[in-house]
């Protein structure tokens, strides 16, 4: 080879100085994203986030259960031009896509909700506020730019609820989220083992796990406190999640509840933790205008389905009513045509966008939305669709069921 030759390969790749700006573009996928998290976040609150209830048998089975689908993809369309855009609980959304409610979200990054709603407004998709945020109503409200929904856990004192419900309204949320999977906490059995406690405690084992990750123990010493801003903490002293929960979550609510709150709300409203085609006929007989067919990630009940697998009974039952969108286990954006080509009207990510937000704060958000549009957008063509009204069932097959169609599979 001339040296001319041998010139012209050597392609020096410009060092990335920026030690955050490098993690995140040295990011290929959701994965990467999480092994990245992994490593900057001390072990107590990587395990929050990542963890599931129990055995984790449901956390796995929600990205397991993806595995056991095949797509098989259309040829010779024109795929050139692809719209992704949509309509999602009334608020116009640039992808099939919105970022799930996610409590203590200050603990993963000290931006925290502030970050994820900012970069949620520049990808032009929805962000939800947890009822267990660690920034007020009204301080999201001023950094999110695009539609930003809010998501109610009720609380025993119901004067609350509606105090909740009157600053979401005057702050302009778009739509209201009630959670309904979580009468009582699931046993995340990760955070008791790592004695995890809302805030953070300062322990021997808290100590020393300091000198591994200086960066994030910096910042949760000298920045504002992590705290709930929008409702009372559930004790004055640092508590498990799941003494926070069982304190302050009133176990009692039920369908007569629904359709109160429904009444107290006049935009969109939807349900959150539906898994059953009984619960989904009963949510759209109450009027919602969503269910969200979710399984919170596995982190409740340690035995319930995939929401995959559940996903096709339900459209079906109710997929005329109400607008049936979907979460637990995306990590790729081949997994949101899969559950769109199921029936599903738009997807949720929760851990996807947090181990964005644990590997470099807002820019890591931007990355983790920017590899699942780069994903969703690749998976839509590969099938031989232009639009998200091309997905449908006849795209997806039971990998071990002898390669049988889903649409004559119920
Ligand atoms: C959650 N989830 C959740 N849901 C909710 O309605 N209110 C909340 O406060 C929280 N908090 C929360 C914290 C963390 C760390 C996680 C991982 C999840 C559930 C969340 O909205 C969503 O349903 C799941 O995250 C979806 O599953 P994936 O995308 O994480 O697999």
């Amino acid at each position: 080879m001339k040296p001319s030759e041998l010139a012209a390969l050597l392609r020096p790749r410009r060092p990335i100085l920026r030690p955050s700006r490098r993690r995140v573009e040295h990011s290929y996928t959701i994965a990467d994203l999480r092994h990245r998290a992994r490593r900057r976040l001390p072990r107590a609150v990587f395990d929050y986030v990542d963890g599931g209830s129990e055995d984790e048998h449901t956390l796995h089975r929600n990205t397991g259960a993806f595995d056991d689908l095949v797509l098989i993809p259309r040829v010779l369309r024109d795929v050139d031009e692809v719209d992704l855009s949509t309509t999602i609980l009334g608020s116009p959304s640039r992808l099939p896509l919105a970022l799930a409610p996610t409590g203590f979200t200050r603990m993963t990054h000290h931006d925290g909700e502030l970050a994820v709603a900012r970069a949620a407004g520049r990808a032009g998709i929805p962000y939800t506020l947890s009822t267990m945020g660690t920034r007020s109503i009204e301080r999201v409200a001023e950094a999110g730019t695009g539609p930003l929904w809010f998501q109610l856990y009720v609380w025993r004192d119901r004067a609350m609820v509606k105090d909740l419900l009157e600053r979401a309204r005057a702050a302009r949320y778009d739509a209201l989220i009630l959670t309904v999977d979580v009468p009582v906490p699931g046993a995340r059995e990760r955070d008791l083992r790592n004695g995890l406690t809302i805030p953070p405690s300062l322990t021997l084992r808290t100590f020393l796990d300091g000198a591994r990750h200086p960066h994030w123990w910096w910042n949760f010493l000298v920045r504002d406190a992590i705290k709930f801003e929008n409702v009372s903490e559930g004790t004055s002293k640092p508590a498990s999640v799941m003494e926070q929960i069982a304190s302050q979550f009133d176990p009692t609510v039920d369908w007569g509840d629904v359709e109160t709150f429904r009444g107290m709300w006049d935009g969109p409203f939807a349900l959150k933790g539906v898994l059953s085609v009984d619960d989904a006929k009963k949510a759209a007989d109450a009027g919602v205008t969503a269910i969200i067919v979710s399984n919170h990630g596995g982190r409740q009940l340690d035995q319930s389905p995939a929401t995959i697998e559940v996903l096709p009974r339900i459209v079906d039952a109710v997929g005329d009513r109400v607008e049936v969108l979907f979460d637990s286990g995306i990590r790729r954006g081949r997994d949101i045509v899969t559950a769109l080509s199921l029936g599903a009207h738009a997807c949720l990510v929760g851990r996807a966008y947090l181990y964005g937000l644990g590997t470099a704060g807002e820019r890591g958000v931007d990355r983790a939305i920017e590899l699942l549009e780069h994903e969703l957008r690749r998976a839509v063509q590969l099938v031989g669709a232009s639009s998200l009204r091309d997905l449908d069932r006849s795209l997806v097959v039971r990998r071990d069921d002898d390669l049988r169609d889903m649409s004559s599979a119920r």
